[in-house]
């Protein structure tokens, strides 16, 4: 433990208030104020500042692993005036995500992405309104992957163009501009029929703006209109670049399903929004007929903007990252790349492509796939929650209405669960027998009612586009360049902008 972290342990101790900082040395003090007070047998955690709670802590996942160091594996945080939990480690997020599921399936209110979703759609919803979303999102995902195959066979489409948009590319480049337009094209033909050119001006723009919001999302300026929202609204920022970013897309989103609905055709969906848009007439019919309507299910004109945007911001981010990852690893361990490819080459060959019916044969590669999103981890605190209820865990009391974050990279690399866990290696996944093996504490996707509802989408793309590309390429470093394995902390874990060498096999 290091010298400042003793301080910092031995105040906790003293019962000294204090603000936490671990970035600043050393730690700043202050009073508490009477607004702090907690129920009794909260989970314990830093100080906080009257009126701004603990908002000088960075909250990203590397800050979360160093608090749960000094207050244990549940502990608390105040920004501004709502109360936090932080959950750490396998066992214990184990707990709160799967045991007590119910307890924890709700999200906050969270200043910063209410001004957008309003509670609307699938993704930052509650209730009725949630579970109604989110059989909809299943039923329509499971109807497009599943049943009619037409998922699997536009992911292959789209690998054609990936490796096309690859060859041109010819020499060094840096993937992410092509990772990121085939992964939102896998996501764009689910939810609006159709795929755009990697160059096509405008989506690509679309798609910035979107980065740009995950980006801005993690940085302490923004997170600061969640302490004080009535003030910032009038005050230039980070917060403002999101709402204009946010503004932008939805006016984008607003005219796709307006174009849908010049065509649309009831019999023969073609995409989520028509889907949708089924959906919202039947709601609208039982209003006409007497029946009993459903307003509160929230399906409407603003429920289908932000369940479009749902599916962009949840979906291709963090499949586009995941892949950006993979592709890092291999320039790294060339090795591990070579036998990925000597196992495509005998499970697929070079004459065809390769198909999700392929993945069991492929048990080294479904390992090297896996490790990478352990090793990727690129949603480190998952989706923020709130308990329903109030609850124990870990022995202290949560009340009803609390914030709660469950710290995935905790979980990806508790020293309990993985034999290596800071080391990139697929035999976590391997038994003794080189067969593919599940493994409990794998949770990139998160777990329990809440639980990311693309992963079998996410599983899909990255299979598929991950085999096609190393079937026809192989990545190396550039001369003189070692890019870093450390990655970028937004709200997104991204690999920092590297450039490789492409060579076609
Ligand atoms: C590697 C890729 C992906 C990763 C690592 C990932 C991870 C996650 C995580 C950690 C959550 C939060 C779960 C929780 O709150 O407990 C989540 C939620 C969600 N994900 Fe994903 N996701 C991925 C891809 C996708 C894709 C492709 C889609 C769909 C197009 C998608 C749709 C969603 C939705 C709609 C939610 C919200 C679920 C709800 O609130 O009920 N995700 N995802």
């Amino acid at each position: 433990m290091c010298f400042h972290r003793v301080l910092l342990s031995n105040f906790v101790e003293s019962g000294v208030p204090y603000v936490m900082s671990l970035y600043s040395s050393p730690p700043v003090f202050t009073f508490p104020s009477p607004m702090q007070k907690n129920p009794s047998n909260f989970p314990p955690g830093p100080w906080p500042l009257p009126f701004l709670g603990t908002v000088f802590t960075k909250m990203d996942f590397r800050t979360m692993n160093k608090l749960a160091e000094v207050y244990g594996n549940v502990f608390s945080l105040r920004v501004g005036s709502e109360k936090m939990v932080v959950v750490t480690g396998y066992k214990m997020v184990k707990e709160a995500l799967i045991t007590q599921n119910d307890s924890f399936v709700e999200r906050p209110n969270v200043p910063l992405f209410h001004k957008v979703y309003k509670g609307t759609g699938l993704t930052m919803s509650n209730g009725y309104r949630w579970r109604t979303h989110r059989k909809f999102g299943g039923l329509h995902l499971r109807m497009f992957g599943e049943e009619k195959k037409i998922l699997e066979h536009s992911i292959q489409q789209e690998s054609v163009y990936l490796c096309d948009a690859f060859k041109t590319e010819k020499g060094l480049f840096n993937p992410m501009i092509i990772l990121n337009g085939a992964v939102s094209n896998t996501v764009a033909c689910l939810t609006f029929g159709q795929r755009f050119d990697y160059h096509d001006e405008y989506y690509q723009r679309i798609l910035r703006l979107d980065n740009e919001c995950v980006q801005l999302a993690g940085t302490h300026r923004a997170q600061l209109y969640n302490v004080c929202p009535w003030l910032l609204e009038y005050l230039p920022g980070p917060h403002q670049t999101m709402f204009s970013n946010y503004k932008q897309i939805t006016d984008f989103l607003r005219g796709e399903i307006i174009k849908h609905r010049e065509d649309w055709d009831p019999s023969n969906p073609r995409d989520f929004i028509d889907n949708y848009l089924t959906e919202m007439e039947k709601y609208f019919l039982f209003f006409f007929s007497q029946k009993k309507s459903d307003p509160k299910a929230g399906f409407n004109i603003e429920g289908l903007v932000i369940s479009c945007l749902d599916m962009i911001e949840a979906g291709t981010e963090t499949s586009a990252s995941t892949l950006r990852w993979g592709l890092l690893f291999m320039i790294k361990y060339p090795e591990i790349q070579k036998k990925v490819q000597a196992e495509i080459d005998r499970v697929v060959g070079q004459s065809r492509q390769p198909c999700l019916a392929d993945r069991v044969d492929m048990p080294y590669t479904e390992a090297v796939i896996h490790e990478m999103q352990r090793f990727g981890d690129v949603v480190p605190l998952g989706f923020p929650k709130r308990s329903a209820k109030d609850t124990t865990l870990g022995g202290f009391f949560i009340p009803k209405g609390t914030s709660i974050s469950t710290n995935l990279s905790s979980v990806l690399h508790d020293p309990n669960e993985w034999e290596t866990p800071d080391t990139f290696n697929p035999g976590h996944f391997l038994n003794e027998n080189g067969q593919f093996r599940k493994r409990d504490a794998f949770l990139p996707f998160s777990a329990g009612k809440r639980a990311c509802l693309g992963e079998q989408l996410a599983r899909q793309v990255i299979f598929l586009f991950f085999t096609s590309l190393l079937q026809q390429f192989t990545f190396s470093k550039c001369p003189g360049e070692e890019p870093s394995l450390e990655g970028e902390v937004w709200f997104t874990n991204v690999p920092s902008p590297y450039r490789m060498c492409v060579s076609s096999r």
